[in-house]
This record gives structure tokens, sequence and C-alpha cells, in this order.
């Protein structure tokens, strides 16, 4: 059976991620979160304590050895050979990923690694620009979305379950800020691809939402 390729993109906190993971479990296909790579990017520049320009970041990138490993607990991210999931979803990643992910080398290089994770098929990737930039010619696309309160909620509560106590006041300004930023930056801005199904999960729990895209996914399976 042809294993096919499914996009999921939309803003932070629509429920991306945790769909993403579910539905490629339940497909036996590969996950690929790639908003945790421009997060380790982020890391490392952090991580440099030098200052935010393109310039910096592209020379940082030459240096940057960024893998994705599957793992009993999901992907695994690493930097130069460091196991970095947990840190990269620290607050202050999460509040400088935007601009370095707005900057053309950083797109460059990882849209490149995304494509070549991605062109065997057999893979649900997530992000904000898969259905329209990375791999334009998936399968299946999906655009997720939900309001602001919902999405907001969601992290606070994920944050919670980590030991990070944030208000949902601050986590719903970040949210706000960062979709602001992602859909009007000029290289590939979070939008819906032309031919993706939108689906509103503001009302779904994860397990709705999953079996939504499990079977899209198996209608055009057995097409193909
Ligand atoms: O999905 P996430 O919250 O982990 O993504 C972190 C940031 O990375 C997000 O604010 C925008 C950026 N991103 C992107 O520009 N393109 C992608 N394909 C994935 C993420």
């Amino acid at each position: 059976m042809k294993k096919i390729i499914i996009a999921i993109d939309g803003p932070a906190g629509s429920g991306k991620s945790t769909t993403a993971r579910l539905a490629a479990e339940r497909l036996g296909y590969i996950y690929i979160d790639t908003g945790a790579m421009y997060r380790a990017v982020t890391l490392a520049w952090l991580r440099s304590k030098l200052e935010m320009s393109e310039d910096i970041l592209c020379k940082l990138l030459l240096n940057l050895h960024i893998e994705l490993k599957p793992s009993e607990q999901g992907q695994r991210t690493y930097l130069n050979g460091e196991d970095v999931s947990d840190e990269i979803r620290s607050i202050e990643v999460t509040k400088n990923v935007s601009p370095v992910s707005a900057v053309g080398c950083v797109r460059e290089k990882l849209v490149d690694m995304q494509r070549e994770l991605g062109k065997n098929g057999g893979v649900v990737m997530d992000g904000r620009d898969i259905g329209t930039v990375v791999l334009p010619n998936a399968d299946l696309k999906i655009f997720l979305i939900a309001s602001v309160d919902a999405r907001a909620m969601r992290r606070t509560l994920e944050l919670k379950d980590k030991g990070i106590i944030e208000s949902v006041k601050e986590i719903k300004e970040q949210i706000i800020t960062r979709d602001l930023f992602d859909s009007s930056r000029d290289i590939s801005p979070l939008k819906k691809a032309g031919d993706a199904i939108e689906i509103d999960t503001s009302n779904l729990t994860i397990e709705e939402q999953t079996e939504k895209v499990v079977v899209l996914a198996k209608e055009i399976i057995q097409k193909v």
C-alpha cells in the first residue's frame, strides 16, 4: 500500500503536534515536528549570547547539526548530538522563535532538511508552511484552527504539566504576538494552502481531531 504524505499546518496551540503525532502512530507513519527544528536554532542562538541579526544567525547555522529521532516518548530533537527536546520548549525559546524562523537562511536550511525527511512518504509533518512551501505535493493537507482562548488554555495546561506556571492571560498575549509575526513575515508565512482541509478544533477532543485526520488519510490511501 502506498505511503502518503500528510501536511498539518496551523497557528500556535491549534493542536497540530498532538494530532500529527497520534495520527502518525495510528497509521504507522513517521511524525515530523518542524517547529522543533526552528526551536533548536533559537536555543543555539540564545546560548551564543550574540545579538539577533540575519548575519549572525546565518553564521551560527553553519556549525549547527540538527537531528530528529523517533523514541518511545515521541520525536526527540538533537542539537549537535545533545538531546534538547525539553529545553526547546522553554518560555525563553518560545518568545524568540518567531523572529529566528523569519530569517531566510534559517528557513532555507530547515526546509531542505524537511523535504528530504518527507520525500519518501509515510510521514505526518506539522508546521506553518508544510502544505504551501515544504511539501506542496502532499497527498493530504490539513489546516487546524481554534479560538485564541481555547489555544491559550491548552498551552497553559501543557506547560503546567511540565511544572511551568504561567497565567492564561500571559500565554494568550504570547500566542497573539507569535501568530501575528508568523502570518505576516515575508518568507513562507503561516497560510492555509488552497487545497487544505480546515478543521476547527476549538470544541474537539484530541481523539476527535485525530480521528478526523485518520479517516481522511485512509480515504486517500485506499484510492492511491
Ligand atoms: O509549532 P511550534 O510552536 O513549535 O513552532 C515554533 C515556531 O517555529 C513558530 O512560532 C513558527 C516557526 N515555524 C515556522 O516558521 N515554520 C514551521 N514549519 C514550523 C514552525
